[in-house]
């Protein structure tokens, strides 16, 4: 394999698969100068050329914005492969976690990297109960948002704001201290995002209950008043733990990538999963599901047919994307999407909803994917496409969805964080610099 680089290439040292399991370093030719690169080779045989030393040897950098071929960091926590649609926690398949795990089993596991037994998950459950209060103080932060503020934000802030309550735990230093803040953290932002909601429709906050489970609690926070206790039927409660456990991971995305660049300069974990909510708010990435569902009723208020809002898609020219279509990594089912839309149909029929949005999300599916236009760009449904329809499903407002998304990925946060930590060096990309070359300064007088 012979790839061109600027006025030099670079080529594998080996290219049968068995000389290449052998071969430890690729030869990069840049002008007259060769260099030998290390080949860094993952469990699963990712093969990636290690480049730490080429401006030092050569005077170049990379550059791939976007960072689509730029590893970042060696995990042990995910993996996925986007051409077959795998995705894995610690080894452990999606489908098989989604059929016989729960979201709080499964935050262990990406934490810890083992499954619990039973006594480590009691002792870990228990932790959320414990840590399921916010202090009062925190409680009056909400009071002094506006209105109908974005829960994004509320959420953002309420993390930022936790670190000036336990100063304690803003140096982990051991694994006791690790332990007692991620479980504060995934505890509590739980009972943000519910005080959120609630300061948002100005009703009184209802306190965590402590004898139910985490997503039953979530719902109980959202929905109970004084007057009426919110009894969801299990399926529900179900369905949202499984959301929970879907999104509790997906190794390098924009917002996890953010969480390990703020924590490589040693942030603490508070701001660290704060600066992850704000990276996740954007519609290209956790903020799609909120996007999927305003673009199916745009579909629905405008009377508009599939067909018709598919060929305005490809024209472009209007600039609409079908929002939960598509993916950075997956190049084909994301296997997400369908464990959540079978969970969908599921739910729906179990609590005899007919939900409109659904046929619609079906049919721009099965249009989208006989479409020459996705089937050559390699446009697959993405988590986001049924994970709008199902909260819908489940009383969830919409200005909630990304909230929920954010619940799930704190486990997953939480560990990337961990591992980075173990790491000394801080994350600083380079760029190549494209501005004014060296002026001087013009005095007022001389500028036109
Ligand atoms: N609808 C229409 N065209 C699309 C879409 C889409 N959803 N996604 C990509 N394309 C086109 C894009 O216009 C480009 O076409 P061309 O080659 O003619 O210029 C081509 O496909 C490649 O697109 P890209 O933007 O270079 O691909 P990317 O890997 O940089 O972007 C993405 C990935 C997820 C941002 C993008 O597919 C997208 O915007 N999807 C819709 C938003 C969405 O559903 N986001 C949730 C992602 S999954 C949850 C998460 O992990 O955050």
């Amino acid at each position: 394999m012979l790839l061109s680089v600027l006025r030099g290439s670079i080529e594998w040292a080996s290219t049968t698969q068995g000389e290449r399991d052998m071969a430890e370093t690729a030869s990069l030719q840049i002008e007259d100068k060769i260099i030998q690169l290390p080949i860094i080779v993952g469990s699963e045989d990712e093969k990636a050329l290690d480049i730490s030393k080429l401006r030092a040897e050569t005077g170049y950098i990379t550059l791939d914005q976007g960072y689509g071929n730029t590893g970042s960091c060696q995990s042990d926590i995910t993996f996925i492969d986007g051409d077959k649609g795998i995705l894995r926690y610690r080894g452990y398949a999606i489908e098989d976690l989604a059929a016989n795990s729960s979201f709080i089993e499964t935050a262990y596991l990406l934490i810890w990297g083992e499954l619990p037994n039973a006594d480590e998950l009691r002792e870990f459950s228990a932790l959320f109960t414990k840590h399921q209060m916010l202090r009062e103080g925190i409680k009056h932060h909400f009071n002094l948002f506006p209105p109908n503020s974005p829960p994004m934000a509320v959420l953002s802030s309420a993390l930022n704001a936790l670190a000036c309550y336990y100063p304690e735990l803003l140096d982990i230093e051991d694994a006791a201290t690790f332990t007692e803040a991620s479980a504060r953290i995934m505890s509590k932002v739980r009972t943000i995002a519910a005080y959120s909601h609630r300061q948002q429709l100005g009703h009184r906050i209802e306190y965590p209950h402590p004898d139910k489970q985490f997503a039953e609690n979530f719902l109980h926070m959202m929905f109970s008043e004084p007057y009426n206790q919110f009894e969801p039927d299990p399926a529900l409660v179900k369905a949202l733990d499984l959301i929970f456990l879907l999104h509790a991971d997906h190794e390098q995305n924009c917002s996890t990538s953010t969480v390990r660049m703020v924590g490589s300069s040693e942030a603490n974990l508070f701001a660290s999963v704060a600066a992850g909510v704000g990276a996740l708010w954007g519609p290209l990435h956790g903020g799609a599901n909120v996007a999927v569902v305003n673009m199916l009723e745009r579909i629905s208020a405008e009377n508009l047919s599939v067909t018709d809002f598919v060929r305005q898609v490809k024209d472009k020219k209007a600039g609409i994307r079908l929002m939960g279509f598509g993916h950075r990594v997956y190049k084909n089912f994301d296997p997400r999407a369908n464990i959540i839309k079978k969970s969908c149909e599921e739910v729906l029929e179990k609590l005899h909803i007919d939900d409109p949005m659904l046929d619609i999300a079906k049919e721009l599916e099965a249009v989208a994917l006989q479409d020459d236009y996705f089937v050559q760009r390699k446009l697959y449904p993405n988590v986001d496409f049924y994970s709008g329809v199902i909260l819908r499903a489940l009383g969830i407002p919409k200005e909630m969805f990304t909230v929920i998304f954010a619940i799930g990925r704190m486990p997953g946060w939480i560990a990337q964080w961990y591992e980075e930590s173990k790491s000394t060096k801080i994350s600083r990309p380079r760029q190549v610099y494209t501005g004014s070359v060296e002026r001087s300064y013009q005095p007022m007088v001389e500028r036109s």
